[in-house]
C-alpha cells in the first residue's frame, strides 16, 4: 500500500456538458422523509426501545413529517413489534405514510409483506448495492448479475403488493441503489430504469429512486454533477420521485443535499440533529432552517427546537453539540465586543425603522423562531467589547446607560474579566455596576434634606434645597435656591470642597420592577482642577433624589480616585 494520503484514489467527476443547476434556487421545501428511528436508531450505541421509538415517532409527526422509515422489520424480532405496534395502536395518523426498509432478498421481502398488514399508507423501500467497489470486493458479481438481484426483488414486490393494493392499502416503492454516489452513472440509470420497468412505474404511480450518499465521497458540485446528468439520462423521469439520503463523511452533507435539490431531487431522506451511521445522516433541523432563513416555508415545525432536543438526547442517549447550526447551546451567543455592539445597533435599528424583516448583523435567524430566549444572548469575558456590559445592564437590569458611560462601564467590566480569566455572569455585571456607581457612599454622604418647589404666574418652577451632608466626621448644612432640584443643590453647595466640579450631561429614565417602579439619574460631572470626568447613578423612588444621589456618586468617586492617586 502506498503511504499516507497517497493510497487513497480520487474522486472521478462525471463529465457534463452545460450543468445548469448552478443558476437554480430553491423555491420550496422537498418532500421529507425521517430515518431517525432506521438509519439513526441502527447507528446507536444503545438502540431505542419501543416507548422511546413511540415517542420518537409521535415528535416527528408532530414536527409535520409526512413520511417516516420505522425501521427493518425483517432483521429482528424487536424490529418487528415495534412496526406492529405503531400499526395495532394506531399511533399513525392518517396522513402519514410509513416507510419499512429490506434489502432485495426474497425471505426478508416476505417477512416484511407480514410486518406491514393492516396499515393504510406504506412505503416499501427495498436495495442493493450497485457501487464498482461493492461489486469487486463484496459481490464478485458483474452489473448483470446486480441487476438481476434489483429485478427479482421488485417482480416479487410488485406481485406481493397486488393483494394488499386491492384490500385498500396506499402502498408504494422505493428503490435505493445503494453506495449510488461510487457507481458509474450509466449503470446507476440503467439499473434504476429495470427496477422502474419492473415495478410498472407510472406518472399516476410514481417509483421514489432514492440515490444515496451511503458514504459521502466527493464534494458536492460534483454530487449535483451526477444528480443532474442521472436525472437527465433516467427514461421515465416523469415515473419517478427523485429522493436524496445524504451521509455526512466529508461533513458536507447538508451542502450536498441543497446542492442536490437544485439538480433535480425531490424529496430529501434525513435525521434530527444529524444521527446516524458513522459521521450520521443529513440534519433535517439545519435543512429546513436554511430553507426558512430564505424566506421558504420549509413545512416542518421546529418553533421549539429545546423541546426536540431534550426528546432526541434523552432517547437516542446522544448529545446535540453545543455548536449545533440552530440547536445547540451557543448558537445564539456572541462573545466578540464588535459582534455586540452590531447585534445591539441591529436590534435598535429594527425598532426604529419597524422594518418588516429581520436585519441584525451574527444572527441569522431570530431565536425566538426556535423558541429560543433573544435575553441572555450575550455572554461577557475578556474578549467582549465595551458595549456588551452595557448591554446586559438594559436588557436584564432595565438601566439604559448613556452612551458615553459605556466605555467606562465596559472598562470596569473588562478590568474583572481580565482578572478572573472568565466568562462573568450578567449577575456579576449587576453588581459591579453598583458597586462602581451606586453604593458609592462617602467620603460626602446626604443625611437629609428638603425641597420646597413653587410654580409662579407664569409656570416657571423655583426650588428652594436644604440639607444636612456628612463628610467623614464633619456634618456640615447647605441650602440654596434654583429653578430645579439639580440647579438648587449645586447652588447650595457651592463654596463648599465639593463643589470644584462642573456640570456635564444628564439623563433619566423609570426602571420598573413588577408593581415597583423607581427613577434612575446618570450624571457626568468635570473635575475643574484636572479636567477629568467621572459618571456618577442615583437610584431612589423620589423623582428629585434620584438625581442628588447621581451628583454625590458622581463626587463621591471623583475624591476617592483622588485619593488613590
Ligand atoms: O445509506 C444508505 O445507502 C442506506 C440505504 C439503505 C438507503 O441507508
Ligand atoms: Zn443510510
Amino acid at each position: 500500500m502506498k503511504p499516507g494520503y497517497q493510497k487513497y484514489i480520487p474522486f472521478q467527476p462525471q463529465k457534463i456538458e452545460n450543468r445548469t443547476w448552478p443558476d437554480r434556487v430553491i423555491t420550496k421545501a422537498p418532500v421529507w422523509c425521517s430515518v431517525d428511528l432506521r438509519d439513526g436508531n441502527q447507528a446507536l450505541v444503545d438502540p431505542m426501545n419501543l416507548q422511546e421509538k413511540l415517542e420518537y415517532f409521535h415528535t416527528l409527526v408532530d414536527i409535520g413529517v409526512k413520511e417516516i422509515e420505522i425501521g427493518f422489520p425483517s432483521a429482528s424480532e424487536t424490529e418487528y413489534e415495534i412496526c406492529r405496534e405503531l400499526i395495532e395502536g394506531g399511533h399513525i395518523p392518517d396522513d402519514v405514510t410509513i416507510q419499512v426498509l429490506v434489502q432485495a432478498r426474497e425471505h426478508l421481502i416476505k417477512k416484511t409483506f407480514e410486518a406491514i398488514r393492516g396499515a393504510k399508507n406504506v412505503i416499501l423501500h427495498f436495495y442493493n448495492s450497485t457501487s464498482t467497489l461493492q461489486r469487486k470486493v463484496v459481490f464478485h458479481m458483474d452489473t448483470d448479475g446486480i441487476t438481476k438481484i434489483a429485478t427479482d426483488a421488485a417482480d416479487l414486490i410488485y406481485e406481493m403488493s397486488k393483494p394488499l393494493i386491492d384490500q385498500g392499502m396506499n402502498l408504494r416503492f422505493e428503490y435505493s441503489p445503494e453506495s449510488f454516489m461510487g457507481t458509474e452513472m450509466d449503470y446507476a440509470v440503467e439499473i434504476c430504469q429495470a427496477v422502474l420497468e419492473h415495478l410498472h412505474a407510472t406518472p399516476e404511480r410514481k417509483v421514489i429512486l432514492n440515490l444515496p450518499t451511503t458514504v459521502e465521497n466527493c464534494m458536492p458540485n460534483q454530487f449535483a454533477d451526477m444528480l443532474e446528468y442521472f436525472c437527465r439520462k433516467i427514461p421515465g423521469r416523469d415515473s419517478a420521485i427523485i429522493s436524496l439520503h445524504p451521509h455526512n463523511d466529508r461533513g458536507t452533507g447538508v451542502a450536498t443535499t441543497e446542492l442536490g435539490l437544485l439538480a433535480g431531487a425531490d424529496r430529501v431522506e434525513a435525521t434530527l440533529f444529524g444521527n446516524g451511521e458513522r459521521t450520521g445522516n443529513v440534519d433535517m433541523v439545519t435543512l429546513a432552517m436554511n430553507m426558512w432563513t430564505q424566506g421558504i416555508d420549509p413545512e416542518l415545525d421546529f418553533h421549539d427546537i429545546n423541546k426536540i432536543k431534550e426528546m432526541f438526547e434523552r432517547c437516542t442517549k446522544m448529545p446535540v453539540g453545543d455548536r449545533q447550526p440552530y440547536a445547540g447551546k451557543l448558537v445564539f451567543t456572541a462573545f466578540s465586543g464588535s459582534h455586540q455592539d452590531a447585534i445591539n445597533k441591529g436590534s435598535q435599528y429594527m425598532k426604529d425603522s419597524g422594518t418588516e424583516y429581520w436585519e441584525i448583523p451574527y444572527l441569522p435567524i431570530d431565536p425566538a423562531d426556535v423558541g429560543r430566549e433573544y435575553e441572555p444572548i450575550i455572554r461577557i469575558n475578556s474578549q467582549s467589547g465595551k458595549g456588551g456590559a452595557a448591554y446586559i445592564m438594559e436588557h436584564n437590569f432595565g438601566f439604559d446607560l448613556p452612551k458615553a458611560m459605556h466605555p467606562e462601564f465596559g472598562s470596569v467590566v473588562q478590568h474583572e474579566t481580565d482578572a478572573v480569566g472568565t466568562e462573568i455572569t450578567p449577575e456579576r455585571i449587576n453588581q459591579l455596576f453598583h458597586q462602581t456607581y451606586i453604593d458609592v457612599d462617602g467620603p460626602y454622604k446626604l443625611l437629609k434634606h428638603a425641597f420646597q418647589e413653587t410654580i409662579d404666574g407664569e409656570g416657571h418652577s423655583h426650588v428652594a434645597f436644604q440639607g444636612t451632608i456628612q463628610h467623614t466626621d464633619t456634618i456640615f448644612q447647605v441650602s440654596g435656591e434654583g429653578n430645579g432640584p439639580i440647579d438648587a443643590f449645586f447652588n447650595a453647595i457651592k463654596g463648599e470642597k465639593m463643589a470644584r466640579f462642573s456640570f456635564l450631561d444628564y439623563a433619566s429614565h423609570a426602571i420598573t420592577d413588577g408593581s415597583d417602579s423607581q427613577g434612575v439619574a446618570y450624571i457626568l460631572l468635570q473635575d475643574q482642577r484636572d479636567g477629568k470626568k467621572y459618571w456618577g447613578v442615583g437610584l431612589s423612588h423620589n423623582i428629585n433624589l434620584a438625581p442628588l444621589r447621581g451628583i454625590l456618586s458622581a463626587i463621591n468617586r471623583a475624591k476617592r480616585a483622588r485619593h488613590h492617586e
